[in-house]
């Protein structure tokens, strides 16, 4: 495979002149022009999901110079590379097939000459049985009591999918309290071990490596605090479940094979929440809904894989969310679920996206000169209403937004649900299209107000609207809709990466802190005065200040 710099090719160079002739256009004028536009911009998928992106910066002919840049990227290939199992991972020379877990129609695929779908087949059962086991009560603590309560230990990856689709499912949750442990702040596990009660909770160490700093001294102090309680190791056995791929270092920590759920390295740690990583799902919404979260996921890697580019959902997204990021220069990606059960979700699409596209060196490994992963945040509304949306509606920066939203909810309670949805409603409006002069001065005429006072107050009052946002409707947040809305964030980023000619499956950048940390960590050990002018004076400050006030 050629790697092209996205740079180099004539869509680019048709993009930067297409830019300066729709630059200023605002989005009032591009929806008086085109009376269709809504039809023109927008998605109904399998009458589930509706995406609108008619309230964006763009014309048809933005849209298909983008999508020329696609062709020219090779997208369609790259995609089919990712679906047969080439080893796309490159600099860890691995495949990327964390969609053949939701595939449940597949019946082969190769990875390193062997057939992996009857391992998958054969974990989900695994996961199907030990699910019903505890849920129904089969499965006891080592008093013989029923157990009451999960405890997932793992970070990033191992924890923010399935915290976050715990929270998203909640209406279908069972019984279970499921408790999520990922900071090496030792008040995060002590918060939860003062809830828990050893006899009825079972502990899942969530870990791909099993070698994760974080989630091994966190595994540790859970079975150190389980050995205080029960004076017995064979206990440990009963309480302590594996989610990982390396057998060697779980039975190490006396797990046994029973017990220990694997997944592979061809299933990246951010995509992990299909695999056993999503056990604690499974316990706490039940295997039926998780089914039904995977083949929503599948459904939509299916169109992705399968529709043409100028109908590909995950595609038009990405490519209009490169044309702010390196055109308009728009540094910051929103995400705003009107959908209190969403809240998790920006968090989780942070670690999807910035860790897999917050690079700077291109598959030719050079570095690159256009921009590649933009800066995620979000918050679940209407809290940021009250907080951030000043900026985003009259602040000098521009920031594209998603906006997410359920039709029906879960929470039927007076008109709570029609309020929030106006809300959802109203703010892609007034980003969109804004306040006029005219309009001000009209609405302030109406209100018998004085000429010289409107004159005075009219500036501020002003919103220039042109502010643009995607707008994702679904019927009710249900587990196969939210396995679409996850797909199609994982096959934007996926786009997006392969446009900017990055490795989106590798995160060297992580690993830097990492050794950083354990460095200094045997520093603060040692406890006394330390000079080594090996590292700055700042550093070697800091460390002495910790040696004043150690107590
Ligand atoms: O933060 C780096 C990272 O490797 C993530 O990609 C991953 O999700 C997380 O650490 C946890 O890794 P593991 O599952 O191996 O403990």
């Amino acid at each position: 495979m050629k790697y092209i710099d996205p740079v180099s090719t004539q869509s680019w160079k048709n993009l930067k002149l297409h830019f300066n002739e729709i630059k200023n256009v605002h989005l009032k004028d591009f929806f008086k022009t085109d009376t269709s536009r809504f039809n023109n911009f927008s998605f109904f998928f399998k009458n589930k999901m509706l995406i609108d992106f008619s309230k964006n910066r763009i014309t048809r002919c933005t849209i298909n110079y983008l999508l020329q840049l696609a062709r020219e990227m090779n997208l369609e290939e790259e995609i089919q590379s990712m679906f047969s199992g080439k080893k796309i991972n490159y600099t860890e020379n691995r495949s990327v097939l964390h969609v053949l877990l939701r595939n449940r129609n597949k019946k082969t695929i190769l990875v390193n000459g062997e057939n992996i779908v009857s391992k998958v087949n054969y974990v989900l059962e695994k996961m199907k049985n030990f699910s019903e086991k505890v849920i129904s009560g089969e499965i006891k603590g080592y008093t013989g009591k029923t157990i009451t309560d999960i405890v997932n230990i793992g970070i990033g990856g191992s924890s923010l999918g399935p915290n976050m689709v715990i929270e998203a499912l909640s209406p279908y949750k069972n019984h279970l309290n499921i408790h999520f442990v990922s900071n090496i702040d030792g008040t995060h596990i002590n918060q939860v071990l003062k809830k828990i009660n050893s006899k009825t909770t079972l502990f899942l160490v969530a870990s791909k490596t099993f070698t994760t700093e974080e989630t091994m001294i966190n595994a540790y102090t859970a079975r150190n605090w389980f050995l205080e309680k029960t004076g017995n190791i064979q206990f440990v056995k009963k309480h302590f479940i594996a989610l990982s791929m390396n057998f060697l270092e779980v039975k190490k920590f006396g797990i046994i094979k029973d017990y220990y759920f694997e997944f592979w390295d061809w299933v990246g740690g951010r995509y992990s929440l299909w695999s056993s990583i999503g056990l604690s799902i499974i316990l706490s919404i039940g295997f039926k809904n998780f089914v039904d979260l995977l083949s929503g996921a599948n459904d939509m890697d299916q169109h992705f894989l399968n529709s043409d580019l100028e109908d590909n959902i995950p595609v038009i997204l990405a490519l209009i969310s490169i044309w702010y990021n390196n055109f308009f220069k728009f540094e910051t990606e929103a995400i705003f679920a009107y959908d209190q059960n969403l809240n998790k979700l920006a968090t989780y699409l942070q670690q999807l996206n910035m860790e897999s596209n917050g690079k700077s060196v291109s598959r030719n490994g050079i570095k690159v000169n256009w921009e590649t992963g933009p800066i995620i945040w979000g918050e679940a509304g209407t809290n940021g209403q009250h907080a951030f949306y000043q900026l985003m509606h009259q602040g000098t920066k521009i920031i594209p937004s998603d906006f997410i939203a359920a039709v029906n909810t879960h929470d039927k309670l007076y008109d709570h649900h029609k309020r929030l949805f106006s809300h959802f409603l109203a703010q892609t409006k007034s980003l969109a299209f804004g306040k006029s002069i005219e309009e001000l001065k009209e609405n302030f005429l109406n209100e018998k107000m004085e000429t010289k006072e409107i004159e005075k107050i009219v500036p501020f009052r002003i919103f220039e609207g042109n502010r643009p946002s995607n707008s994702f409707l679904f019927e009710k947040i249900t587990p196969y809709n939210l396995g679409l809305l996850l797909s199609v964030y994982e096959h934007k980023v996926f786009t997006q990466g392969i446009i900017f000619n990055i490795f989106s499956f590798d995160q060297w950048g992580v690993e830097l802190g990492k050794k950083a940390a354990n460095n200094i960590f045997s520093i603060l050990k040692e406890n006394k005065a330390f000079n080594a002018i090996s590292y700055d004076s700042s550093t070697r400050n800091l460390i002495n200040a910790y040696y004043s006030w150690i107590k």
